[in-house]
């Protein structure tokens, strides 16, 4: 796990294991009423476990050494019967522990999922995509795992052990005596490949993840990866880390196939003893043969819920372990957080203020000391130098982060005093980066709006200048855009970006380099299309090509996190300092005042 830097967000709860356990076994216990329906059946499966064992006496003494004819008939019978009604036990309480682990992997995931989904902008920053979702994955998976078969191991096998050890005792009470005081000698070569094998499998999991990181890596980068020629570099790296897994999983499997010889020699040394003072009990006469097979039979039937047992120790750490990884995310607290008094922020025109705003992502100042008042329909452009700090201003209205100093206003009241749902309402945004989802250009668009109509949907789409190029599609409305919307060009995924912002139709609208990949006349086109939407809407402008934003009312320059200037397009010339710098260059020409003059 990353480590966590101080601000990015808050612990509210302990994470430690007590805690942990506690909130596992209560989301466990609500489903009582199928534990304990597991439970009744397990206890059967015990039981008819250790009859088997336990009617291995009559077989051998009645059918075999007695030749009785009676008991030939009825034995098999109750045989099938009891083997009848343990696999229906066996099905029931594998059915319903699955069903109660199942069930909390998916209350898990979806607890984590929608935790996930409110916590702030910055978490996402300090933990990547692999590994969130191999907490959502893997981690619930082995939670599950623990519950489900921990928990059924350890009742059902604690039974049977009972009903084995019952078995035994009552059949040579002398003999199970000597068995139990050497079977602990046979748990510990249990135990310590179980130890073996937990580390190897730890190590597995890592390099799993490690691959998949990887995998997901350079995919999703997969065009820098052909444009810089490095497949042959990827393809050492995916194969070191293949080689890696491989050889933990190599080491697993000596683990694995070790394990078992060795404890099938350690237990013929056990039974050859048991055969050999047994044999000796029947040929003296003082036992009978079904006496010393029924007991042999039970004490074999025990090696497999004793080894199950000892290996549940393993089983449980681990799921803990997951558990306490699951519970550090859920007990994350947002940094945005809204305050119990939050008010709603009424549909309608908005002035948005920036009062002494000063950010930092981490240690540096990002933006210092902003004053900025934006009456409600007013269009401010925001421009400047490249990581000047125009995106992080305008991230800070819909609180993706929420200011270090000052306040940001919106109609004179601090922003952080309102339901984030309804200030988010609010505001219409096109991000630098035009975000899309694998689905169909409709419902990309209509993600703006889930309750618009088709119609809205078309209008919206004609606004942005996208319906010709979409219905140009094969699909056209229909088609599906790939993953991040790779199927479209950089300028048709700006498009569609303004239209679902358009479509959502909010008071204040934030454009931050919204048509920087359009030609000249598409962007002059959606131009228009947008001057016609920001009348009387409170709007902010980001844009580099400065030709865009002549209409704003108003020009903001923004260098090093500080605002240099302020004033109309006009006034900025005349003061020939960094704006009339910034126009100078785009427009190639000497003379700040000349080239004012001349427009
Ligand atoms: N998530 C982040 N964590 C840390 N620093 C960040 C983060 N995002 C941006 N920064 C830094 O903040 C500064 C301002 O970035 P910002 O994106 O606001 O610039 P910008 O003015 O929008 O630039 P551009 O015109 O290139 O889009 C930059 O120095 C950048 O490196
Ligand atoms: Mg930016």
């Amino acid at each position: 796990m990353n480590s966590e830097p101080v601000n990015a967000y808050k612990k509210t709860k302990g994470t430690d294991l007590p805690s942990v356990s506690r909130r596992i076994f209560t989301l466990v216990i609500s489903q009582w009423l199928r534990l304990l329906s597991a439970m009744l059946c397990m206890m059967v499966v015990a039981g008819l476990t250790a009859a088997t064992a336990y009617l291995v006496k009559p077989v051998m003494d009645d059918i075999f050494v007695d030749k009785d004819k009676t008991m030939l008939m009825l034995l098999p019978l109750v045989i099938i019967l009891l083997y009848l009604f343990r696999g229906a036990a066996f099905f029931g309480q594998a059915y319903l522990m699955s069903y109660v682990g199942h069930n909390l992997v998916k209350q898990l995931r979806d607890k984590l999922y929608s935790h996930i989904q409110v916590l702030s902008l910055s978490f996402f920053h300090k933990h990547d995509t692999g590994l969130l979702m191999a907490r959502i994955m893997n981690d619930v998976n082995i939670v599950m795992s623990m519950v489900s078969q921990a928990v059924t191991g350890i009742l059902r096998d604690f039974f049977t052990i009972i009903g084995l050890l019952c078995v035994i005792f009552y059949r040579d009470w002398k003999l199970a005596l000597i068995a139990i005081t050497v079977l602990p000698l046979a748990v510990i070569p249990i135990v310590k490949f179980g130890r073996r094998m937990r580390k190897f499998s730890t190590r597995t999991q890592e390099a799993m993840a490690d691959v998949s990181s990887l995998l997901h890596e350079t995919f999703t980068g997969t065009k820098i990866v052909r444009a810089f020629g490095m497949e042959p570099y990827e393809n050492r790296r995916f194969f070191e880390k293949t080689l890696r897994l491989f050889q933990y999983e190599m080491k697993a499997v000596m683990v694995r196939s070790l394990s078992s010889p060795v404890m099938h020699f350690l237990g013929g040394i056990g039974i050859t003893l048991i055969i050999w003072y047994g044999g000796n009990k029947v040929i003296q006469g003082t036992s009978t043969p079904g006496t010393f097979f029924s007991f042999m039979t039970a004490l074999i039937m025990l090696y497999e819920p004793i080894k199950r047992i000892s290996e549940l120790n393993n089983m449980i750490q681990e799921g803990m372990a997951a558990a306490v990884r699951i519970y550090h995310i859920l007990d994350m607290s947002s940094e945005i957080e809204e305050r119990q008094d939050a008010v709603a922020l009424d549909a309608g025109r908005h002035s948005v203020i920036f009062r002494n705003v000063s950010f930092k992502y981490e240690d540096q100042m990002v933006l210092r000391n902003i004053n900025l008042e934006v009456k409600s329909g007013e269009i401010l452009a925001l421009v400047g130098t490249s990581g000047g700090g125009k995106t992080t201003s305008v991230n800070l209205i819909p609180r993706f982060y929420d200011v270090t100093e000052g306040a940001v206003l919106i109609d004179g009241h601090d922003i952080r005093g309102m339901t984030i749902k309804s200030l988010r309402n609010q505001i219409g945004i096109v991000t630098q980066d035009p975000i899309l989802f694998n689905d169909t250009v409709y419902n990309n668009i209509a993600y703006g709006n889930l309750n618009a109509s088709e119609s809205d949907i078309i209008a919206a789409a004609k606004a942005a200048y996208a319906y010709d190029f979409v219905q140009g599609f094969p699909d056209s409305f229909n088609t599906v855009v790939g993953e991040k919307g790779v199927r479209l060009s950089g300028g048709e995924k700006q498009r569609i970006c303004i239209a679902r912002a358009l479509l959502k139709n909010a008071p204040i609208l934030i454009l931050d380099e919204a048509t920087s990949s359009l030609d000249t006349a598409s962007e002059l086109a959606v131009q228009h299309a947008l001057e016609n939407l920001m009348q009387g809407r409170t709007t902010f402008v980001i844009a580099h090509r400065l030709s865009t934003i002549h209409h704003a009312d108003r020009i903001v320059v923004i260098v090093n996190g500080q605002i240099v200037e302020d004033g109309k397009h006009e006034e900025l010339m005349a003061r020939q300092g960094e704006y009339c710098k910034l126009y100078k260059m785009q427009f190639e020409n000497n003379n700040c005042q000349k080239t004012h003059e001349s427009k």
